[in-house]
């Protein structure tokens, strides 16, 4: 008899239906096409409708990995939802979703302000939660970035997307079995990438706010560096963990931030481009869904098989980052 394992027992994602082009952006900022496919591999990316937000992305996504999972919504125990651009400011969005899946009153917290490493970090702590509880957790990473960028930016405000993806983590002799999570912060370079307003520092307001929204701030070629550095960095560290080797990675997720920093981090591991998972050039840069669309998408298409070692590995403001090793 196979010993249960604690895991991935379903997953999801969710991309909202308005497709926004490089020739869109060309028509709204300063910039082209060929500008923004050279320097970061993105041609599309998804923008929520004017009456989506984020509990309603997040949802869709939650069903879709509850429907793979083949579970109720009642039988869940947890919910985590990693995010950056909650629903509203409090309570977090996880309080909307746990009422919209219609889950028992059971735990549902945010994990916010991590920015695109969110995820990975809510997979760490979903799974000593499972570990440790016995609980079945829902782990959601949500964004609408389309409404927290600048418009007056135009290095910034052409990465990102909206998106949404989710798994379902339990024991189970089916389960693909997380091996190792490694999760890291750096808060010295806390001032690279962030939302600055909104909080108490810099309240919201006509004069920290002038253009009325709140907005990303980047030093685009730090990030790029930290970014490059620190997944690879956490990858190299998971697969160390584990006591594998790079070479027995079949498929390695990094976070969709931009096609250079995939290439550049592909590079830095001498890991090979064919078993990179890549959809930067339609969806953009989805923050915290970023990993989980990726993951979802490789694994409809049949890029993940049984007994297929796969590597998650991500950063985000904070500096933050992580890795994940999963056997399938
Ligand atoms: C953002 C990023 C693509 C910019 O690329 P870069 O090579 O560093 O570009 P620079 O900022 O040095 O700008 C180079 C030139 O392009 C111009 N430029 C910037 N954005 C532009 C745009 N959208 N269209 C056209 N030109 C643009 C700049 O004004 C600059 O012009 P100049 O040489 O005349 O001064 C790159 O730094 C990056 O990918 N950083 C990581 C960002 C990231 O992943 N953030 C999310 C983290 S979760």
């Amino acid at each position: 008899m196979t010993e249960d394992r604690i895991g991935l027992l379903g997953m999801g994602a969710y991309l909202p239906s308005r497709v926004v082009t490089n020739s869109d952006w060309a028509q709204w900022v300063d910039t082209t096409d060929e500008w923004i496919t050279t320097r970061t591999g993105i041609a599309e990316r998804r923008f929520a409708a004017d009456d989506e937000s984020t509990a309603d992305l997040a949802v869709q996504a939650a069903r879709a990995a509850l429907d793979d999972a083949g579970i109720d919504a009642e039988t869940l125990d947890e919910i985590i939802v990693a995010t950056d651009t909650p629903e509203v400011y409090t309570p977090d969005t996880s309080a909307f979703v746990q009422h919209r899946l219609g889950a028992r009153q059971i735990p549902a917290y945010d994990l916010g302000g991590s920015g695109c490493a969110g995820f990975l970090q809510a997979l760490d702590v979903a799974r000593s939660r499972a570990r440790e509880t016995e609980r079945r957790v829902l782990v959601i990473g949500v964004e609408v970035l389309s409404r927290v960028m600048s418009l007056t930016d135009r290095t910034t405000c052409v990465l990102f997307g909206d998106g949404a993806g989710a798994v379902v983590i339990g024991r189970g002799a089916q389960a693909a079995e997380i091996l190792v999570a490694v999760t890291g912060t750096d808060g010295s370079r806390a001032d690279i990438l962030g939302i600055e307003t909104g909080g108490t520092r810099r309240p919201f307001s006509p004069v920290e706010s002038p253009t009325g929204r709140l907005e990303i701030t980047m030093r685009g070629q730090q990030v790029f560096k930290e970014a490059v550095r620190r997944m690879s960095a956490a990858a190299r560290e998971a697969v160390e963990r584990a006591g594998l080797t790079l070479d027995d990675v079949d498929l390695l997720v990094p976070h969709q931030a931009n096609l250079r920093i995939i290439d550049a981090v592909g590079k830095a591991l001498a890991f090979p481009a064919e078993k990179v998972c890549v959809n930067v050039r339609d969806v953009g840069n989805t923050g915290s869904a970023s990993v989980p669309i990726a993951l979802a998408q490789a694994h409809e298409q049949g890029r993940i098989q049984p007994g297929n070692l796969v590597l998650l590995t991500s950063f985000g403001a904070g500096f933050h980052w992580g890795a994940v090793l999963i056997r399938f």
